[in-house]
């Protein structure tokens, strides 16, 4: 059997996306609390109320079997204004989430920032763009590595930072943009943050591993043209490799150099700085993939992206446009992708065997899938059953391809889709559902304020069971 004695097995969620208790005992606002949302989808500050049903959701995970459950910690939660005063109910909460993991045997995968930066952050410094905030997390990652130094044997420090930066440009929920300039100036004030983030848990929590959480998809070459060829080389440069090299190399590969210069991009790089991410050593790479990343040739000119102001977040366009990078590449149909066999839909069920193998033949280190999955809408009948079988074809292609890449060499400690229990997408609401847990609310958030919320096992759920009790033997 491929899977190894020991694998991961388990799913993930976020804070801002499943917790709700926006206002709960203590804890201040985020940027995602304030965000405003399309007026057809609900907000994130009831969410799933994970705060309130933690006890049963994660009884629910040790039913499925989990080994592992991948989370974040809200910020504001812990730091109501991110930094100064600690909350003691913040810590108390996460405290308890641990410690109701360790009960069944669940390791829990804790996710020290995804998305939620705390608002009063982001008034006091405007963001990741002041260098400021270098101390800020760090300091937020001292209260967590010291408060649960004795809970948590698995961080990582930062959820999709490459994306923040990758689709960054434009800011759907505020219509403002950024330049590339402030963009991968930002990216590099965070990938310093992260070095230090993983020196001081190395110092603090010897026992404990650390990595990052970028999304990572190797790009295909829309054709055998070498110049799509070069430009897929290109493109992981510039959205997979510039993040992880910096962590595990302390430097950034020479092809963004051309992008930069195109775009006039300078990076204000500190003395010390390289140093710092040079001796930092991640203990494992925890990578994001949904698939579909193929590229194709884009010669430079200019981006005007101000059409897209004002767009619908639904609306995938704006998206394509961010994902074109003059210069370099952009986004390419790719026709050898397979369609669902349920829903119609095309899949890319290589990507974490490609992307993993690539992984760990550049870093020679574990990787651990923290993200992978498919989201649509799913029905609750009215014999309280979901039957979302175009989830389980999904899932189980992409491990059929996983196990393989195991066999040809890549060195997968864990299996994390998204997402363990139903919560807020963060572009389409509750309606577009991922969990193996349905969560029965809707997207009025007044009802939500209120809300039962029950959860009923989908019959991924039981599929999933038996993943995981065969150690991944059993998929069909
Ligand atoms: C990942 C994010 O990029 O994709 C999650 O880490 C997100 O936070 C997930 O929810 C799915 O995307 P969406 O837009 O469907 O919620």
């Amino acid at each position: 059997m491929s899977f190894p004695d020991g694998f991961l097995w388990g799913a993930r969620t976020s804070s801002a996306q499943v917790e709700g208790g926006f206002d709960c005992d203590g804890k201040g606002l985020t940027t995602w609390d304030a965000r405003a949302t399309h007026p057809d989808h609900c907000s994130f500050r009831y969410a799933s109320d994970f705060y309130h049903h933690y006890k049963e959701d994660i009884a629910l995970m040790a039913e499925m079997g989990f080994k592992a459950y991948r989370m974040s910690i809200a910020w504001s939660r812990i730091l109501p204004t991110g930094e100064g005063e600690v909350n003691p109910n913040g810590i108390a909460f996460y405290k308890n989430v641990f410690q109701e993991c360790h009960k069944y045997g669940i390791e829990p995968i804790v996710t020290i920032f995804h998305f939620d930066l705390p608002q009063a952050l982001k008034d006091q410094y405007g963001g990741w763009g002041d260098r400021n905030m270098i101390d800020v997390y760090v300091n937020y990652c001292r209260v967590l590595f010291e408060a649960y130094k004795n809970d948590v044997k698995y961080w990582l420090t930062y959820n999709e930072q490459n994306m923040l930066i990758f689709f960054g440009a434009l800011d759907m929920s505020s219509s403002t943009s950024k330049t590339m300039n402030d963009l991968y100036n930002e990216a590099h004030i965070q990938l310093v943050a992260q070095a230090k983030a993983i020196h001081l848990c190395h110092e603090l929590c010897p026992d404990a591993m650390i990595g990052p959480a970028p999304n990572i998809t190797t790009s295909y070459p829309k054709t055998s043209n070498p110049v799509d060829y070069i430009a897929a080389m290109n493109m992981d440069d510039l959205r997979n490799n510039f993040y992880t090299d910096a962590l595990c190399f302390g430097e950034y590969p020479k092809s963004v150099n051309h992008y930069f210069a195109l775009h006039s991009i300078v990076l204000n790089v500190h003395d010390g700085d390289m140093e710092t991410m040079k001796t930092c050593k991640p203990d494992f790479i925890g990578f994001n993939c949904y698939g579909n990343d193929t590229t194709e040739y884009l010669e430079y000119s200019v981006q005007d992206m101000s059409a897209f102001a004002h767009a619908d977040v639904r609306d995938t366009s704006y998206l394509m446009a961010l994902m074109a990078k003059p210069g370099v590449g952009r986004a390419a149909h790719n026709e050898y992708f397979p369609k669902n066999s349920v829903d119609g839909n095309s899949y890319d069920p290589y990507c974490i065997r490609v992307t993993a193998r690539r992984l760990t033949e550049r870093y020679h280190l574990p990787v651990i899938i923290t993200e992978n999955g498919y989201g649509r809408p799913d029905r609750l009948e009215e014999d309280k059953t979901i039957h979302d079988e175009y989830r389980i074809e999904h899932l189980r292609e992409t491990i059929r391809q996983m196990e393989i890449g195991i066999n040809e060499g890549a060195n997968i400690m864990g299996y994390c889709p998204w997402s363990a229990l139903d919560l807020v997408s963060t572009r389409e609401g509750i309606t577009k559902r991922y969990g193996f847990i349905y969560v029965d609310r809707d997207e009025d958030d007044e009802k939500a304020k209120t809300a039962e919320m029950k959860r009923y096992r989908k019959d991924s759920f039981y599929w999933y069971q038996k993943v995981i009790t065969s150690n991944g033997a059993t998929i069909d």
